[in-house]
C-alpha cells in the first residue's frame, strides 16, 4: 500500500470511530494530510454532528467547502473526541506535533476533547521522539532568546522559513516556529512542562500531558487499535 492509501485507511477507521458518537454531538477536527482525508470521508455524514471545530484555517477552508458547519471554539463547551494526526507516536502515546504548524491550536482543541484519536500510518511509531524536529510556536520577539534556552536543553532550533522565500512561516496566530533537532526526548512529560516555561514559547509541539487517549494506527494488513489511560 502507498502512503496515502494507509492514509485513507485509517481515516476510514476513525470516520466509523465518530460516527459511533449519538447524533448531534460536536467534533474536533485537526491539520494535515491525514486529516484531510478524515475531513474527505466524513463529509457524506457531516449532518450527523452539530457542527465541527478546527485546529487550523487550512483545515475550516476545506470543511467549510465540505459542507460542515464549523463553529469557534468559544461556542463549544462539550467536546467529546478530537481526531488529528501526528510526527511521532511512542508506545505510550506521547506524540510530536505541530509538523503542519497548528500545534497551538491543535493543543487547545484537544485539551478542550474529552478524547483525542490520534490517526497515523505505522511510519510515524517511534520507541523514542526526538527524530522529527520538535516544533515550538515562539513570539517573534522572543527567538534569539528561546534559541539560546534550547540549547541549554540540548537542542537546536532553526527557524522554520517559506520555502526559499527568505521569508519566516507565521502561523494561524501571528507566531513563528522554530523546529529543535537532536533531542531524544526520554521523560516526554518533563520536557514538555521545561520548554512551557521558557517566556516567549506559545506552545511545544509535545503532547504528552495530554497524549493520545486511541491511536488508530494502519499497516499493509489493516488498522490497528491502541488504548492509552491518560
Ligand atoms: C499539523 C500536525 C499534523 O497532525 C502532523 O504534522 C501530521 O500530519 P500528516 O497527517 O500530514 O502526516 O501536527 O500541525
Amino acid at each position: 500500500m502507498n502512503p496515502e492509501e494507509l492514509k485513507r485507511l485509517v481515516a476510514q477507521a476513525a470516520c466509523d470511530e465518530v460516527l459511533k458518537l449519538p447524533p448531534g454531538q460536536c467534533l474536533g477536527i485537526g491539520t494535515g494530510s491525514t486529516a484531510n482525508w478524515f475531513i474527505d470521508l466524513l463529509a457524506p455524514h457531516q449532518g450527523h454532528f452539530a457542527g465541527v471545530v478546527s485546529s487550523s484555517m487550512a483545515s475550516t477552508q476545506r470543511l467549510i467547502q465540505r459542507g460542515f458547519y464549523v463553529l469557534d471554539t468559544n461556542q463549544v463547551t462539550d467536546l467529546p473526541v478530537y481526531v488529528d494526526g501526528a510526527d511521532e507516536i511512542n508506545p505510550a502515546g506521547h506524540m510530536i506535533k505541530g509538523g503542519g504548524g497548528a500545534l497551538t491550536r491543535e493543543k487547545i482543541i484537544s485539551a478542550m476533547a474529552k478524547r483525542f484519536i490520534c490517526i497515523c500510518d505505522a511510519s510515524k511509531q517511534v520507541a523514542v521522539l526526538g527524530q522529527f524536529p520538535l516544533p515550538l510556536e515562539i513570539i517573534p520577539l522572543a527567538q534569539p532568546y528561546v534559541m539560546r534556552s534550547i540549547t541549554t536543553l540540548g537542542g537546536e532550533g532553526h527557524l522554520r522559513m517559506v520555502g526559499t522565500t527568505g521569508q519566516p512561516f507565521i502561523t494561524d496566530n501571528g507566531g513563528w516556529i522554530l523546529d529543535v533537532r537532536g533531542l531524544s526526548i526520554t521523560q516526554p512529560v518533563q520536557l514538555e512542562s521545561k520548554i512551557n516555561q521558557i517566556p516567549g514559547v506559545v506552545s511545544v509541539g509535545l503532547f504528552a500531558q495530554r497524549k493520545a487517549d486511541l491511536l488508530l494506527v494502519s499497516n499493509a494488513t489493516g488498522v490497528e487499535a491502541v488504548a492509552h489511560t491518560q
